[in-house]
C-alpha cells in the first residue's frame, strides 16, 4: 500500500504531502510517514527547507477516530512532533481547512506556519472531556500570548486565520495558491537561521497571580461541573513555571487521567450520537428537492428567528403576516437579529446587506407561489394553523413542502386537514431559532420520502442538528420536559421548594433550574397548555395546582416581575417566602407529610422521570434510539453534555 505521506522536491525545498482522505486524520501510517520524512530530509544535503501540506479539503483534522479505544501503535503523536521540532532544517506547515487538536499540535511542531485565509484553528479536546495530548498546552503559550492560548484551550472554540495571524499563531496568510505561497515563503526564510523550537522558548506574557485567580474562577463557573476545562486551565497555569519537558510530562499525565474519566466517555458518546441520529435508512437513496426560496408564516419570536436562520444560510425568505403592522414588526425582528450578528462579528456589512435584500414580506399567501419550502410559526392554536394550511394548500406549487413549528399539536390532524398530507411535516425549532442547533423533524403518518429527505437536507443547510421524531403530544423533548416537570411538581408538594430543586439541577450541571426556566418562558404558556388538556385529563391523576395558583396571583414570571421567584431588578431570581408559604399550605391542604429532600434525591427523581418517559417514547417508536433522546435533551433542554443525557445516565446507573 502506498504511504499517505509523499515527498516531492522543488529545488532546495522538499514538499511533504499528506493524502489520507477524508480529513487527513493522524493515523499511524501518517505519523510514521512524517517521522520518515524528517529522517530523509535531514540527511538529504540538497534540501534546505520543508513544506508540510495536505491534499483534499483540510489540513490534518486531528486524531483518527477509528483508532480510539485501541492500543496505540508507535510512533505516537507526541514523538512525531518532537521529531519535527528537532529536525535540522526548518519545516513550514502550510495549512488549509481546519487545524484542530492533533493537527494544530503538528503545526506547532513546525518552525513556521502559513495558512489559507479561510482556515480555522483550535484545540477542541475539552469538548471530548480531554486536554491536548501532544504538547498543545506547552507549545501554544510559547507561541501566542498566554491569554489567547488559555482561551483556545479551555473553551475549545476555534479561531479564524485572521485572528490566528493577529496573535502570532501563523506567520503569513495566503489569499491564493497555498503551495505556491508556501514555496515563495520558503525562499524568504531559507537563508535565515532556523527559529528556536517552541519548546525551547519562554511562555509568552504569562498570567500574574491575580490573573490566575480570576481566570480559574471564570473557567470553573463556565464549566458547570465539567472537569476538562478546569484541568486544561490548571495544566496551562502550571506550565508557566515548568520547563517544556516537565510541562509535557504533566500534560500527558492529565490527558491520560481524563481519558479514562466517565465524563470523557459520556462526551465521546454524545459526540458520536450527534453524528448518527440524523441518518434515516429508509431515505438513503431519496433525492431531496432543491430549496432556494422559503416562506415563513408568522413573524413572532420563532418566525423571525427561523427567517434569520434561513437568511444566514443564504436562502431567500418571504415572510407572511396577518396584517401590515405585524409584518413590519416581524421584519424588524429579523433585521435586529441580523444586526446583532453583524455587531458580534459573525457576518460582514456586505453579508448583512445581501441577507437583508433576500428578505421580503407580504400579507398575501399568493406571494408564496414559487416557494420551495414553507414553515408555519403562527399561534399555537389548531384552528388558526388549519386555516393557514388551507390557504397554503391553495397558494403554493405542487412540490412545495409545508412544515409547522408547532410545539405540541397533533401534526397528523393538521396534515389530514390539507389536500396533500404527504407533503406536510413538523419542524420543531428551539428558541432563539437562529442560535439553537436542534430541530426535531416530526414524521407525520403520511409524509412522503421526498418531503422527509427535503426537510432533513433543509435542516442541514441551516447547519442544524436534525433529530427525527414521531407524532405525539410534545414529541421527544417537550414530552420529556412535561414528565420531569410533573415529577418536580410532586416534589414541591412532598417536601422540596423551587429554589432547592433549581439548586440541585444547577449543581448537577444544568445552566438553569426548572422553575427559573418556567419564569423565563412565562407562566402563562404552561397555564394555557394545562387548560387545553383539562378536558382529556384523567380526574384520578395526581394534579398539582401550585403553578396555576401562582399564575392566578398575577405572577406570570420574569416579565411581570414575579413568578416562582421575585425579580426586583427584572432579571435576578430571588427566593420568595410567600411562594414557600403557598406551597407548604398546599401540602397541608392535601394532608401530605412534607419531608426534606437532598440534592441527590431530587436529581434521582428528575433523571428517573426523564428516563422512564424516554423508555415509553422508545416503545412507541417516537424516537429511533436512546441516542436521539439524549441528543435532544443535551442540545435543547440544557442537560449537561458531559453527563451524556438521561438515557445514557440511566444505563450507567442500571
Ligand atoms: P408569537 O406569538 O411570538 O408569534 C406568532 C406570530 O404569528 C405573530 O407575529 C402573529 O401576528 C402571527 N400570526 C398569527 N396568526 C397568523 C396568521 N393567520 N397568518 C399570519 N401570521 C399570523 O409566537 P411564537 O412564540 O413565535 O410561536 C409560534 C409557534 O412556534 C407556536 O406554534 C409555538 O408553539 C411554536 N414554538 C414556540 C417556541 C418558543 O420558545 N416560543 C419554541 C418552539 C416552537
Amino acid at each position: 500500500m502506498n504511504s499517505p505521506v509523499q515527498i516531492k522536491y522543488d529545488g532546495a525545498v522538499a514538499v511533504v504531502q499528506i493524502d489520507n482522505p477524508p480529513v487527513n486524520a493522524l493515523s499511524q501510517s501518517v505519523r510514521a510517514g512524517i517521522v520518515a520524512a524528517v529522517e530523509q530530509t535531514d540527511t538529504n544535503t540538497d534540501i534546505r527547507a520543508i513544506i508540510l501540506i495536505c491534499n483534499g479539503s483540510t489540513f490534518m483534522a486531528g486524531a483518527d477516530v477509528k483508532e480510539f479505544g485501541k492500543p496505540p501503535v508507535p510512533p505516537l503523536l507526541p514523538d512525531v512532533i518532537t521529531a519535527l521540532e528537532a529536525a535540522q532544517k526548518p519545516w513550514i506547515a502550510a495549512i488549509h481547512g481546519t487545524a484542530l487538536g492533533g493537527g494544530l499540535e503538528v503545526a506547532l511542531g513546525c518552525h513556521y506556519r502559513i495558512a489559507a485565509n479561510s482556515t480555522k484553528f483550535g484545540l477542541p479536546e475539552v469538548n471530548l472531556g480531554l486536554i491536548p495530548g501532544a504538547g498543545g498546552t506547552v507549545r501554544l503559550p510559547r507561541l501566542v500570548p498566554m491569554a489567547e492560548a488559555f482561551s483556545m484551550t479551555t473553551s475549545g472554540k476555534p479561531i479564524s486565520a485572521a485572528e490566528a495571524h493577529s496573535i502570532g499563531l501563523v506567520d503569513m496568510i495566503s489569499d491564493g495558491d497555498l503551495l505556491r505561497d508556501a514555496l515563495s515563503f520558503a525562499e524568504t526564510i531559507i537563508d535565515q537561521p532556523k527559529p528556536d523550537a517552541l519548546s525551547a522558548r519562554q511562555v509568552k506574557n504569562p498570567f500574574s497571580d491575580d490573573e490566575i485567580q480570576a481566570q480559574l474562577k471564570t473557567v470553573s463557573s463556565k464549566a458547570r461541573g465539567q472537569l476538562s476545562p478546569k484541568i486544561a486551565a490548571e495544566t496551562l497555569i502550571a506550565n508557566q513555571s515548568l520547563d517544556a519537558e516537565a510541562g509535557l510530562a504533566l500534560e500527558r499525565d492529565n490527558f491520560l487521567r481524563l481519558k479514562d474519566d466517565p465524563q470523557s466517555e459520556a462526551l465521546r458518546y454524545i459526540f458520536f450520537a450527534e453524528r448518527s441520529v440524523s441518518k434515516i435508512g429508509s431515505i438513503k437513496n431519496t433525492v431531496a428537492n432543491p430549496v432556494e426560496k422559503v416562506g415563513i408564516i408568522g413573524g413572532g419570536t420563532m418566525g423571525a428567528g427561523i427567517a434569520a436562520s434561513c437568511l444566514l444560510a443564504g436562502l431567500n425568505v418571504t415572510m407572511i403576516e396577518r396584517d401590515a403592522a405585524s409584518l413590519a414588526a416581524g421584519v424588524k425582528r429579523v433585521e435586529t437579529i441580523l444586526q446583532s450578528s453583524m455587531k458580534r462579528g459573525l457576518i460582514s456589512q456586505a453579508q448583512y446587506d445581501t441577507f437583508n435584500s433576500n428578505l421580503s414580506g407580504n400579507t398575501q399567501f399568493e406571494e408564496l407561489s414559487d416557494a420551495d419550502f414553507v414553515i408555519e410559526a403562527v399561534f399555537e392554536d389548531m384552528a388558526v394553523k388549519k386555516d393557514v394550511f388551507a390557504k397554503l394548500d391553495a397558494a403554493v406549487k405542487p412540490d412545495a413542502i409545508l412544515a409547522s413549528n408547532t410545539s405540541y399539536l397533533d401534526m397528523n390532524e393538521l396534515a389530514a386537514a390539507t389536500a396533500h398530507p404527504e407533503r406536510v411535516i413538523g419542524l420543531h425549532f428551539f428558541s432563539p431559532a437562529h442560535i439553537m442547533k436542534l430541530v426535531e423533524v416530526i414524521r407525520t403518518d403520511q409524509v412522503s420520502d421526498i418531503a422527509l429527505a427535503t426537510s432533513m437536507a433543509f435542516a442541514k443547510k441551516l447547519r442544524k442538528l436534525a433529530v427525527p421524531a414521531g407524532v405525539c403530544d410534545g414529541f421527544i423533548g417537550n414530552r420529556i420536559m412535561s414528565a420531569y416537570r410533573r415529577a418536580a411538581e410532586y416534589m414541591l408538594e412532598d417536601g422540596a421548594l423551587p429554589h432547592e430543586i433549581d439548586a440541585a439541577m444547577k449543581s448537577y450541571g444544568f445552566a438553569m433550574g426548572l422553575f427559573e426556566m418556567q419564569d423565563l418562558a412565562g407562566l402563562d404558556i404552561g397555564y394555557a397548555m394545562r387548560r387545553r388538556k383539562d378536558a382529556t385529563r384523567d380526574p384520578h391523576e395526581r394534579y398539582v395546582d401550585i403553578a396555576d395558583k401562582i399564575y392566578n396571583m398575577g405572577r406570570s414570571g420574569r416579565k411581570t416581575g414575579a413568578g416562582f421567584y421575585r425579580y426586583e431588578d427584572g432579571k435576578t431570581p430571588r427566593h420568595d417566602p410567600e411562594i414557600d408559604a403557598l406551597i407548604i399550605g398546599e401540602s397541608e391542604r392535601k394532608e401530605i407529610d412534607r419531608k426534606p429532600m437532598s440534592h441527590d434525591e431530587i436529581m434521582a427523581g428528575i433523571i428517573g422521570a426523564m428516563a422512564q418517559e424516554g423508555r415509553d417514547i422508545l416503545n412507541e417508536n417516537i424516537a429511533a434510539s436512546p441516542q436521539s433522546i439524549d441528543v435532544v435533551m443535551v442540545n435543547g433542554y440544557g442537560f449537561p453534555r458531559w453527563r451524556g443525557g438521561p438515557m445514557y445516565q440511566a444505563e450507567q446507573n442500571a
